[in-house]
């Protein structure tokens, strides 16, 4: 039987954070969408066609070295605009989504085009700032050579990105729960993603 919870929202609201608990909590696969368009992004600068990246696309490249660089999101947001690149990563989302025993997706466009039937949709958001600052202290933590106003620079002009562009852009899907993680501790943001999948987990099962 499966599950599918999405979760949606702008980088670095806390979405990868949240997901991996809630899977860890009801024993669901995780997927971090994310990866996948990191993953091409990292072989355009690479050199690498985009397309070509997309469709030659391996789970075992999700796992070689580190994809979260501030330098790697950017080619990633890039990437993420061009309408083939996209087509070519549905599949393996959709079938992952379809696993048995349930599954959590974030990204982008999980609730509104990968997974618009999902059992649980979440948007997760924060202000700019706080999200900068959470990102500014995940890079430095690894000894990334970034300063605050740069990481804050590099989130906007990514949201703006993701937001703007004609092909899935990021939006919360109409029947969408949003939660504003701004003022709200992991664990808060945690429980009350909790709370909204154990309303429709029982109907399913
Ligand atoms: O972790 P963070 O929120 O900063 O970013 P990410 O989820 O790893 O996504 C990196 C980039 O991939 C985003 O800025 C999007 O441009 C793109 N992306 C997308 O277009 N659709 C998805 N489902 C997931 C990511």
């Amino acid at each position: 039987m499966s599950f599918t919870v999405a979760i949606d929202g702008p980088a670095a609201a806390g979405k990868g954070t949240i997901s991996k608990a809630v899977a860890t909590h009801f024993g669901f696969a995780h997927l971090d969408t994310g990866l996948l368009y990191r993953a091409v992004g990292r072989r355009t600068l690479e050199g690498v066609d985009a397309l070509e990246a997309a469709q030659a696309l391996t789970a075992e490249e999700l796992e070689q070295g580190d994809l979260r660089t501030a330098e790697i999101a950017q080619a990633a947001s890039k990437v993420a605009v061009l309408p083939e690149v996209r087509a070519a990563l549905v599949d393996f989302q959709r079938a992952f989504s379809r696993r048995a025993g349930g599954a959590v997706l974030d990204g982008r466009d999980i609730g509104t085009v990968i997974c618009p039937d999902a059992e649980v949709k979440l948007f997760v958001t924060a202000s700019a700032e706080v999200r900068a600052e959470r990102r500014f202290l995940e890079l430095s933590a690894k000894g990334a050579d970034v300063t605050r106003e740069q990481v804050l620079a590099d989130v906007r002009e990514r949201d703006a990105r993701d937001a703007e562009r004609s092909t899935a852009p990021m939006k919360p899907a109409e029947d969408a729960v949003q939660l504003d993680t701004t003022d709200l501790s992991i664990e808060a943001a945690l429980a009350k993603a909790v709370e909204v999948i154990n309303v429709k987990l029982p109907a399913t099962r």
